[in-house]
Parts: C-alpha cells; sequence; structure tokens
C-alpha cells in the first residue's frame, strides 16, 4: 500500500511508548536475566539463547548472529517491512494518533485501515456505549448487582470497565450503524449484531445482560462476555469466534495481570470471569481466568511468558458433579507438565468455592496463603487417585494401583519418575516399612516399558517391529546361548580371545551355568599353560584353533566329565559359522546378556536380604539394604533394552 509520509511527533510518539521487551515477547519467548532479558534469537537458528533485550537502553542484540536495533528495527526486520509500514503497525498497535505530514493524507489513512483495525474501533465504540447504559436508569439493576452481589467497587467496575447490554432488540445496533455509521457488515463481524432470518435487518447479540469487556495483552477489547441478570440461559453468553477473538488464544485479564504475573513470577488461572475480578479486587494481580474452556497449549505459552520460571497455579472448582474438573481443564497441557515444562500447582479452595465466593468471606492474606501452600499437580493427582479409597480393600488397592501406574508412567524425568516411585510405594504400604521394596519393586516393573517381544527376526528393525511374535525365552535359555556364543567364539576366534578376557574381568562377569564355568576354567588353566599366551594369541591359526579344543577335549576325558554339553561348542556347523563372522557385536549382545542376569541376581539377593533385617534392632543394615537393591534396580531400568535384541536376533 502507498503509505502516507509520517510526522516526526507520531514516530517520537511511537519509539517512546512501543516497549521493546512487549514488542519482542510477541515473537520470541523471553526470561529475565540480570536487568535484561534473553531468549533464543529469531534471526538465526540457536539452540541457547544468546538474544538479548535491555528494557533500559530499548535496544535488543543477538551476540550470535550481531543483529540489533530498537522496537521498531525489530520488526522491520522480522518481517521484511518498511520504516513507515512498521511504525503505523506500531501505532496503531498503542493507541497513538497518527499525523501524516499533509493533512489531506488523512483520510487516505483511515481507508486504508485494516479490517482488524476498523473492528477494534467498533468494539471499543460498543464498550463505551454498555459502560454509558449501566450509569443510565436502564442499567440500573445491573450496577446494583455488581454492588450488592458481587460486592464491586467503583473503582474496580471502571478499572474492567464493565457494563450494560440494554434490553430492546436493537439498541446497540441503531447506535453503532444508525448513529456512528459503522457498516452493519462490520459491526456483524465484530459478533456483535446478528442478521434475522427473516424480513432483513439485525438484532443484537447481547440483550439484557452484564457487560464484561476482553481484551488482549495490549488491553485492546476483543469480545464480550455478557452474563445474565436473571435465570436466563446461558448463564454467560461469550462473542462468537471473530477475527479478533479466538476463545483458546484468550486470557481473561491477561492485560492487567502481565506485570504481576513478572513480578511475582507466578500466573494464577481461575475458570470465571468474576474470578479474576474479585482477585484483581483484592490486590492479587496475577491472576487470569480460562473463559470456561479447558486450558490450551496456547493460553498456556502464554501466560508462561510472563513468568521466567513458568510456574502456574490452576484454581478450579473443585469437583463439578462429581467429575474431575481440574483434570479436564488442565487439557493438553498435561503433556507439559509431565514434561516439566510447567510448574503446574492445583488449588482447590475449601468446600468446592471459586475464588470470588471465597473472596466474599476471607481476607486476601488467607488466600495468598492457600496458594503459597498449592501442591504440585502430580501430587495433587495422587491425592485425588487415593481420596476416598480404602487401600486395605483388594479391589480399591489395585484400582488405586493401576492409576498410580498410570501416572508414573508418564513421567519424562527418570528423577521426578524416582522420586514418585518411592513415593508411592510409601502410600501403598500403608505404615509398614518393611513392604515398600516390594511396592517398589511392583511400580518399577509396572512401569518399565512392556519387556520385549522376543522374536526371531531376519533383521533388527523386524525384531523393533515384532512381526513374528514367539514366546519370551526364559532368563535361563536366553544365558545358554549367551553364555554358549562367547565361548564358541573363544575357542574359533583367537583375535577376540583377550577382547573376551577384558570385558568379562572388567564387568565382573561370571558364566553362571555350571558346565560352561566348568569349560571355562578349563580354557584358563590351558592358556596359563601355554608359555607363551599373547603370541598365542596373536599367531592363532586353525592348527592352534584346533590345539586348543583338543587339548580340552582329552582334559574332559581325564576329569572324566560328561562332554555331551559342551561338545557343540566345539564344532561349528552352517548356522554357527554365520553367527562368529559377526563377532564384535556378538560378543558385545552376549556381555551385555550376562551382565543383565547378573544385575538381577545381585537385585534380589539385597532385596531378600532387606526384607530379612528388622528395622529396630539394625537400622544401619537396613538402609544399605534398601540401597542397595534400589541402586541395582535403577540400574536394571537403564540397561539398554536395544543391545537386548541383537543377541535374540541369533536365537
Ligand atoms: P461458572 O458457571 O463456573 O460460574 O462459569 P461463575 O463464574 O462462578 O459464575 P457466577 O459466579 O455465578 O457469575 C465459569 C466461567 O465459565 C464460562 C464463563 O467464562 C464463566 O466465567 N461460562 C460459564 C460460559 O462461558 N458460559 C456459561 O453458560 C457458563
Ligand atoms: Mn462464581
Amino acid at each position: 500500500m502507498q503509505i502516507p509520509r509520517l510526522h516526526p511527533d507520531t514516530i517520537e510518539e511511537v519509539k517512546l511508548r512501543a516497549d521493546i521487551v512487549d514488542v519482542v515477547s510477541e515473537y520470541v519467548v523471553l526470561r529475565k536475566r540480570g536487568k535484561d532479558f534473553v531468549g533464543l534469537c529469531p534471526f538465526h537458528d540457536e539452540k541457547s539463547p544468546s538474544f538479548t533485550v535491555s528494557q533500559t537502553k530499548q535496544m535488543y542484540y543477538c551476540f550470535g548472529c550481531q543483529a540489533g536495533g530498537n522496537a521498531i528495527k525489530f520488526v522491520m526486520d522480522l518481517g521484511k517491512r518498511s520504516f513507515a509500514e512498521v511504525v503505523l503497525d506500531l501505532a496503531r498497535r498503542y493507541q497513538i494518533p497518527v499525523q501524516t505530514l499533509e493533512p489531506e493524507q488523512r483520510q487516505e489513512l483511515q481507508r486504508q485501515l485494516s479490517l482488524r483495525e476498523q473492528l477494534y474501533e467498533v468494539l471499543a465504540s460498543c464498550a463505551q456505549f454498555y459502560q454509558h447504559a449501566l450509569r443510565q436508569s436502564q442499567g440500573q439493576k445491573a450496577i446494583e448487582y455488581l454492588q450488592s452481589n458481587r460486592r464491586l467497587q467503583e473503582e474496580t467496575i471502571q478499572e474492567f470497565g464493565l457494563g450494560y447490554a440494554p434490553a430492546g432488540w436493537e439498541t446497540l445496533y441503531r447506535y453503532l450503524v444508525e448513529d456512528k455509521r459503522y457498516p452493519a457488515q462490520l459491526v456483524e463481524k465484530a459478533g456483535l449484531i446478528k442478521p434475522r432470518k427473516e424480513g432483513g435487518g439485525y438484532y443484537d447479540v447481547f440483550r439484557d445482560r452484564l457487560m464484561i469487556p476482553i481484551r488482549d495483552v495490549q488491553g485492546r477489547v476483543i469480545a464480550f462476555g455478557g452474563r445474565t441478570l436473571t435465570d436466563e440461559q446461558p448463564k454467560y453468553l461469550n462473542s462468537p469466534e471473530t477475527e479478533l477473538f479466538s476463545k483458546g488464544k484468550t486470557l481473561f485479564a491477561l492485560d492487567r495481570a502481565k506485570t504481576g504475573i513478572s513480578q511475582l513470577d507466578q500466573a494464577v488461572v481461575v475458570e470465571g470471569y468474576f474470578d479474576a475480578i474479585a482477585l484483581h479486587a483484592a490486590g492479587i494481580n496475577n491472576a487470569v481466568a480460562s473463559l470456561g474452556t479447558a486450558l490450551s497449549l496456547e493460553q498456556v505459552r502464554l501466560v508462561l511468558r510472563y513468568s521466567e520460571s513458568k510456574q502456574l497455579v490452576l484454581n478450579f472448582d473443585a469437583d463439578k458433579a462429581g467429575t474431575n474438573a481440574a483434570e479436564r481443564a488442565i487439557g493438553e497441557i498435561a503433556e507439559l507438565a509431565y514434561k516439566g515444562e510447567v510448574q503446574l500447582k492445583i488449588l482447590n479452595l475449601p468446600n468446592g468455592k471459586d475464588a470470588d465466593e471465597y473472596l466474599r468471606e476471607q481476607t486476601p492474606e488467607n488466600y495468598a496463603q492457600l496458594l503459597a501452600n498449592a501442591p504440585l499437580w502430580l501430587d495433587w493427582q495422587i491425592q485425588q487417585i487415593i481420596q476416598n479409597r480404602d487401600l486395605k480393600q483388594a479391589t480399591d488397592f489395585q484400582q488405586v494401583t493401576q492409576q498410580i501406574v498410570k501416572l508414573l508412567k508418564n513421567i519424562a524425568n527418570s528423577d521426578t519418575r524416582n522420586y514418585y516411585v518411592s513415593y508411592c510405594a510409601e502410600i501403598l504400604s500403608l505404615g509398614d516399612t518393611r513392604l515398600i521394596p516390594l511396592r517398589v519393586e511392583n511400580l518399577l516393573t509396572q512401569i518399565s516399558p512392556p519387556a520385549p517381544t522376543y522374536s526371531k527376526p531376519v533383521s533388527a528393525k523386524k525384531a523393533w517391529g515384532g512381526s513374528e511374535k514367539s514366546p519370551l525365552p526364559t532368563e535361563r535359555s536366553l544365558l545358554e546361548h549367551a553364555e554358549a556364543l562367547l565361548l564358541r567364539i573363544y575357542l574359533h576366534c583367537p583375535e577376540q580371545r583377550q577382547v573376551i578376557i577384558d570385558e568379562l574381568e572388567e564387568r565382573d562377569l561370571q558364566f553362571s551355568l555350571s558346565h560352561h564355568r566348568l569349560l571355562w576354567r578349563q580354557i584358563l588353566e590351558t592358556t596359563v599353560e601355554q608359555e607363551d599366551f599373547t603370541l598365542s594369541v596373536r599367531v592363532a591359526s586353525r592348527r592352534e584353533v584346533e590345539g586348543l579344543i583338543s587339548t580340552l577335549q582329552n582334559k574332559y576325558l581325564e576329569l572324566s566329565e560328561d562332554l555331551g554339553l559342551v561338545s557343540h561348542l566345539f564344532h561349528l556347523n552352517e548356522k554357527t559359522k554365520k553367527e562368529i563372522l559377526r563377532t564384535p557385536q556378538v560378543v558385545q549382545a552376549a556381555i551385555a546378556c550376562m551382565d543383565l542376569v547378573m544385575l538381577e541376581k545381585r537385585y534380589r539377593h539385597f532385596l531378600e536380604l532387606w526384607q530379612q533385617t528388622d528395622p529396630e534392632t539394625e537400622p544401619e543394615k537396613y538402609q544399605s539394604y534398601y540401597q542397595a537393591f534400589y541402586a541395582e534396580k535403577l540400574k536394571l531400568q537403564k540397561i539398554d533394552r536395544q543391545r537386548l535384541f541383537s543377541i535374540t536376533e541369533l536365537l
């Protein structure tokens, strides 16, 4: 578009009013660091923030890509737009009157106002109309309602711009369209009037309602909520979705709350308009309302922009008709909470009251106290699960355990998860501390990823797909296979011998099956007997392999031990020949497998010791066994299950 030449006063005013932090925050999530703000640079790709914004200097600078400038430059660079365009845009956003160098261009400018700008104007005009009507005789009952039912001070009514929509069918229509000459279509687009089904013309959307303006972050009216003053349904009527208003992207009172949120580093989200209003009136000015829907990801991101440590308290009605209101309200953000990207707390007020009701009887200090003590979301969820349950009853116990497992499974951070595993195990032990490890064990087993379905695939990829399912091999058959592989490789691949010895030593692993243990002992003896072991490893040839095997066979005969269990290791068939072709991987897989079995053994051993120890007489032992078995369990959980798959490939 053709931009008129702007008056220097307008440019100056824009520079003064368009706060750099505010402008940048629209596009970049900023965190306070010292007296500046930092965030991820929007001008280049980066993982850790090198983009800084100084409020005192009203400048931004990126240490990564050296981009820098003031608020105007920021918007110019980001949107690749001209100076005048950006100034004009910011002027509209901050409601700065635009002056041009040539006065006749003003009208032109007016015409160029985008639809959005015109909608803002219509809505502002409408808000004034409602506010005015509130002070007329027709608004009498509305103002009385605000004063006596809601106990609101004049100051609060003004601050929130509350108003009254008169009772007629087209009072607003006549004011905006006939008096103010706004095109009817525009007023309709603002969500304020609707075309009549028959006979043409329009009627007002809001009639005989108490009107609450909904504003965007910059404080511009974008929609309304209208509460009935009678028993009419719905109780609250809200503006439809428009060009300017999207319910899921808006939070009521955020324009007033953003400063409070950044000062207190915490946001409070309530359900109702009047809850937010009551909180602000009580001086708790970090509160916003969610407009009665489940919190969306966008709403949460929006509000968390202002809290450096991402703290959010949900103060929703405790329990609506037996359904878990807060659970629903959390909506999409549960995922954020599980990932730890929001520090979510839940506040339920006593007796199921909402904030507005509570503050009519209690002091703001009391509310602040409850706020400070609100439980973390996970603790709250656990409370909810065990509430009104009798864990001594088998069915309750089982159901509670199931729900807890479901909850724990979702926690992404393993430290947090382990913490809650212990915590829940304690709850499920009902005060009998001896039961804790059993509960821990149970929970861990249930929350660990489902046991791999062993298959006999052609490729590892297929093993993960798990298309050809076969029964899970037992621990023993897994071990039998792993140990046999290792022994066979040792015997037939001299170049792997040192690796195998080293690995076993390093991990302190033994052969578990007695026939393998015997063979291994014989092997070690034989190699020690050989004078130059290292040399023999290096120059080992086919002849040497055969030499070792025949020595071992002789030894078995000497000891009159049964060769039957190990003789298959001495010979290679087609299948085993292929197996040992991929020796390095196979050695690793076999070792990992043995490692796992050993860990499990140690775990069970400590668990048993722990259960046999009396905490009263031997508290230290009791403690150390507990720590030992828990440590083993954690190691077990960490073992890379993928490595296990490689061994099953060879089964
Ligand atoms: P509630 O029905 O929980 O009531 O609505 P409230 O806010 O405590 O209402 P009061 O105190 O009786 O006035 C909570 C929020 O849900 C939305 C509104 O945003 C309301 O503030 N809501 C509720 C609607 O949008 N439509 C409705 O019909 C009801
Ligand atoms: Mn209420």
